[in-house]
Order: C-alpha cells, then sequence, then structure tokens
C-alpha cells in the first residue's frame, strides 16, 4: 500500500504532483526520521523563468545529433568527469545506483574494442541481423565499419551492475537496473551536448566482449558504448525528422493550471 502526502514544499504548478511513503514509512512523521533531511536543493522558479527556460533547454536538446565522424581532438578529462558526475545523479531502482562508467582513451584498448566491435558487426550485418533490423538501419547509413572507436576523443563505455554486495559481502539484488541505467545514460548524453560535446550511441550487437576487454567483474554487463568527442570539420548526419508533440504525448487534464 502507499499513501499519498504533498511535496515539502508547494508552488502554485506543483498542485497535482504527489510524493509516495511505502508501508514501512507510513505513520512516521518525515521530520522525525533521522534518515530524512530538509529538501534544501530545490528552487522555486517564477512561471515565466520556468516557461523560458524549459523552452531554452528543448531548444539546445534538439540541436543533438549523434554524429558518426569525429576529430582526434582530446577532451580536457574533467569534462568527462563533471558529465559522468551529471549521470550519477540519476534517479534508480530503490537507489541502488546500478551502473558504472569506463573511459577509455587509451589507443591500445580502443584498438582491441575496435577490432572486436567490427568482428561482431561484419557477422551482424552479414547475415546475423534480421532483414526487417537491416532495412530499419539502411537510411542511417552504417555498416560493419568503427573507425570512431578509435578516432573519437574518448569512449565512455556503460556497465550496468545487476547486483551489488551488502556491508557483510552479501549479494545485494538491484531493482529496474535497465530502466536506471538508460535514465543515467540518457543524462549523461545531456550533459555531454550541454558541454558542447558530440555523442555516438553504439551497441555492437552482441558485446559480451567489452567485459573481458576491459576486465570488469562478473556483476556488471556492457550496456552501451557512448563515443564523445568533437565531430569532424563537414561531418553530415542523416536528414531525419523527429516526431511532434502530439505523436509522442497525451494529455489526460484536469482544470489549466493558472500562471
Ligand atoms: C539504444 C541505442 C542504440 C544505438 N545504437 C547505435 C549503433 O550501434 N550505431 C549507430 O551508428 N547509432 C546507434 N544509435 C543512434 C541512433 O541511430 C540515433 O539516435 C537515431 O538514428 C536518431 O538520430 P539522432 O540521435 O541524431 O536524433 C543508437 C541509439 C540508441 C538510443
Amino acid at each position: 500500500m502507499v499513501a499519498e502526502v504533498r511535496p515539502c514544499r508547494e508552488s502554485p504548478s506543483s498542485r497535482s504532483e504527489r510524493l509516495t511513503l511505502t508501508d514501512d514509512q507510513i505513520g512516521e512523521p518525515m521530520e522525525d526520521r533521522p534518515d530524512f533531511v530538509p529538501l534544501s536543493t530545490w528552487i522555486e522558479r517564477p512561471v515565466d523563468e520556468m516557461r523560458s527556460r524549459a523552452r531554452a533547454f528543448y531548444e539546445n536538446m534538439n540541436r543533438r545529433r549523434t554524429v558518426r565522424d569525429f576529430l582526434t581532438r582530446p577532451v580536457p578529462r574533467d569534462v568527462i568527469e563533471d558529465c559522468i558526475r551529471t549521470a550519477g545523479t540519476a534517479p534508480s531502482g530503490a537507489h541502488m545506483q546500478p551502473w558504472h562508467f569506463v573511459v577509455v582513451t587509451d589507443p591500445t584498448v580502443r584498438r582491441r574494442i575496435r577490432l572486436a566491435a567490427e568482428a561482431e558487426e561484419r557477422e551482424f550485418y552479414s547475415g546475423r541481423a534480421p532483414d526487417e533490423w537491416l532495412e530499419a538501419l539502411a537510411h542511417l547509413g552504417t555498416d560493419a565499419e568503427k573507425p570512431f572507436l578509435e578516432t573519437a576523443s574518448c569512449l565512455i563505455v556503460i556497465f550496468a551492475r545487476r547486483y551489488g554486495s551488502g556491508p557483510k559481502g552479501e549479494r545485494r539484488k538491484h531493482y529496474y537496473v535497465q530502466e536506471s541505467v538508460g535514465i543515467a545514460t540518457g543524462m549523461l548524453i545531456a550533459a555531454l551536448h550541454e558541454a558542447g560535446l558530440a555523442t555516438l550511441t553504439h551497441t555492437p550487437s552482441p558485446m559480451g566482449f567489452l567485459s573481458s576487454v576491459l576486465d570488469r567483474p562478473e556483476n556488471e554487463r556492457p550496456f552501451l558504448i557512448l563515443v564523445a568527442g568533437y565531430p569532424a570539420p563537414g561531418a553530415r548526419v542523416p536528414d531525419l525528422n523527429r516526431l511532434p508533440l502530439d505523436g509522442i504525448a497525451t494529455f489526460i487534464e484536469d482544470e489549466p493550471v493558472e500562471d
């Protein structure tokens, strides 16, 4: 059973938002819980500012494109670190934070990743992938050649931690691992874009080789490779359209929110 409570600070436009309490928290006032702290990080913004921030964020994110031709120019490590910090702020099932990010710039390791990825992709494009999948990919112009694995500034290989360990070393189950890592990855892509870098979400199929090449533990599974860096001069991208709002959202509305 869950109970509804109001957010700690309520603004006119947050009236429809609710937080939920689980069974073991019901009946205990929030302020009496020693493991709770006041929500001090939330900033209430005037509606006009909210509007302009939402619009500006959308407009910037709408400039993001998947890039497949990169410069070799290095990216400062602290920029990548901050972007990964952002990914680490993602919500996760039961706050298990079931992710790990491996940043690879070492040319020898990148060569191994490229060779292994291209071997898998050659199989994929020359028979393993069903025709329907290949047809869906055709308009992107991708093939088994993956030079960006060696040329782009860095590879961020994202691993999903299927389980962790408790204080006594016991196995601790993780919940909603794929969802959590997907959200963290989206936030990482947004952070890299915001910082002025281009990315490519790359999923060699299959990608189990990443565990051995990067020497990752048994509880982790490779999720995807995020290639990050600067686009090559003259880089071109497929001419794609994004679905309009009414193609991706349905509103089931109460009365309109007043400004
Ligand atoms: C889960 C996922 C896997 C992807 N895998 C690949 C990939 O292996 N190779 C590739 O070139 N692009 C890959 N992409 C990029 C998509 O093709 C790209 O996002 C899509 O065509 C839309 O283009 P845009 O990102 O420029 O909007 C992947 C994207 C996602 C979300």
